[in-house]
């Protein structure tokens, strides 16, 4: 938990101070109103043992307290990144291990910084632990008591608020997938709209998917136990003038590769691949909660991909509800499918203005792009620079990646109109899934979101996110639909 206060107290056992180079060098810390701890300061200064360097910690002491001083280098060579990296550094370190009040004092009040700051906190020391029983973070690093020295009120409520947006994501992909499966997700969406008005759902389960015709998001499921399902939430912020943004997420509650199964080494993380399904919950807790007056639809295109007697075959034809007939190229491009009948279905019933998807598609943009940026692709401009403003100001990075007419000679079929896989070798991957998306949105403005690579890191982790989920896409979208 974060609290907010509008002036440093000094009355907390922990004390921590970030400080930038230049303003230690100048002595200019005009926000320390504690006659002690400033001259606490102001001998450390003189004495030279300590440079403000970025992520530099200095302990020190008055009688009535821990203070921790924390170096941020010098403000040209800060990085949104690089802020929040040093911010989760020093909560985690052993200098705090045992601290249960800790008042923060921001080097400045600039919105980035003091955003920085909450994110590297929230964000940076999340920890997925529901099923450790040994090691937990000591003193629940959770239930520490972090006051914020912050001049605006809102937007310390409104950063703390997407935050837990963004863990709330995680918690959903970290989770066992058969715990997390279609039935859960719709639980947990249903519960979050729990006492609000603006909001409407509708759910079509295996049956409505049946009549309706989404039979390219029925096959990917066939082989599974659990209920396909789309779920739609309209939130209704602006009039009934204005035109919907609709946000789509993939929801493979597991991906096993169906019949062309995954092998081991490519098949152990694959329940975050509903991460695009979690980032669009955990969006729609956002807009709940910050009440922009747009008008804007959630869904979530659910669905296991697992095998059985009944799983959807190799070279198998469906037809999708937009007519088009898919030829099943490889049953582990499956995420295409169940997003191309969403997207066919929100287009006819909704009309929105945009459609933004964001999924684990593609390993093939993992590869392209790393772990560190989702892929953007789209077919306009101008919807791509937004998302791209709102990939920087969030830290949540997107970098674009081509659309372009020639692509779609890639994705034709010998016996349907189109087939759900590409060149051989999976040569541009990402981008051949991303034109079988685009093949589905007709005249509307779209872009694709692929989060293979951000959505999740294996091992330790890297910067400020730790092991698991990271929540990508939640702070991108939840800023792209404030601002747009
Ligand atoms: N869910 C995977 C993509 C993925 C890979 C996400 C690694 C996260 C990490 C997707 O359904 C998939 O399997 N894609 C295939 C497509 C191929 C068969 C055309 C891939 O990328 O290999
Ligand atoms: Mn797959
Ligand atoms: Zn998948």
């Amino acid at each position: 938990m974060i609290q907010f206060r509008s002036a440093a107290k000094f009355d907390k056992p922990f004390l921590v101070v970030f400080m930038e180079k230049s303003q230690w060098k100048k002595k200019d810390w005009p926000y320390i109103k504690s006659a002690p701890v400033h001259r606490l300061l102001e001998d450390l200064r003189n004495s030279g043992h300590f440079t403000a360097d970025a992520a530099e910690i200095f302990p020190l002491a008055t009688v009535r307290q821990a203070i921790i001083l924390v170096g941020v280098g010098e403000k040209k060579d800060l990085t949104p990144t690089s802020l929040r990296k040093i911010v989760r550094g020093v909560f985690l370190s052993s200098y705090l291990k045992s601290a249960a009040a800790i008042e923060v004092v921001p080097f400045e009040q600039k919105d980035s910084v003091v955003q920085g700051i909450i994110d590297g906190y929230l964000i940076g020391t999340y920890v997925w632990e529901k099923y450790r029983t040994v090691g937990k973070a000591v003193n629940g690093i959770k239930n520490r008591e972090i006051h914020l020295v912050c001049l605006q009120k809102k937007l310390y409520e409104e950063q703390s608020a997407i935050c837990n947006g963004v863990n709330f994501a995680r918690d959903l992909i970290n989770d066992n997938a058969d715990e997390v499966t279609s039935m859960r997700i719709e639980k947990t969406i249903l519960d979050s709209l729990k006492g609000q008005q603006d909001v409407k759902v509708e759910i079509l389960n295996q049956k409505e998917l049946k009549q309706q015709g989404l039979n390219l998001h029925l096959a990917v499921n066939q082989g599974s136990d659990k209920e396909p399902k789309l779920i739609i939430v309209k939130y209704r912020g602006a009039g009934k003038k204005d035109a919907y943004t609709a946000l789509i997420g993939k929801g493979m509650t597991f991906d096993t590769g169906g019949l062309n199964l995954k092998p081991t080494g490519s098949i152990e993380n694959m329940r975050l691949d509903m991460s695009g399904a979690a980032a669009v919950v955990g969006t729609l807790k956002n807009i709940l909660a910050l009440k922009p007056k747009r008008n804007i639809i959630f869904v979530c295109a659910l669905a296991e991909n697992v095998i059985g007697s009944r799983a959807y075959k190799p070279g198998d034809v469906f037809k999708s509800l937009n007519g088009k007939t898919v030829e099943i190229g490889n049953t582990d491009a499956e995420g295409r499918l169940v997003l191309a009948d969403a997207i066919s279905y929100i287009v006819k019933k909704y009309q929105p203005k945009q459609i933004i998807d964001i999924a684990t598609l593609t390993g093939a943009c993992l590869i392209a792009l790393g772990y560190d940026y989702s892929g953007l692709v789209s077919n306009d401009d101008v919807l791509a620079r937004k998302l791209l403003q709102a990939a920087n100001t969030t830290d949540d990075r997107a970098w674009r990646l081509p659309s372009y007419p020639e692509i779609s000679e890639y994705i034709k079929s010998e016996i349907a109109d189109i087939r759900n896989t590409g060149l051989p070798k999976g040569a541009a991957g990402a981008l051949t899934a991303a034109e079988f998306l685009r093949q589905f949105v007709e005249d509307t403005k779209w872009a694709h979101l692929d989060i293979a690579g951000s959505s999740f890191c294996d091992g330790k982790g890297r910067f400020y996110y730790g092991h698991g989920a990271t929540g990508a896409g939640v702070r991108l979208l939840t800023e792209f639909l404030r601002n747009q």
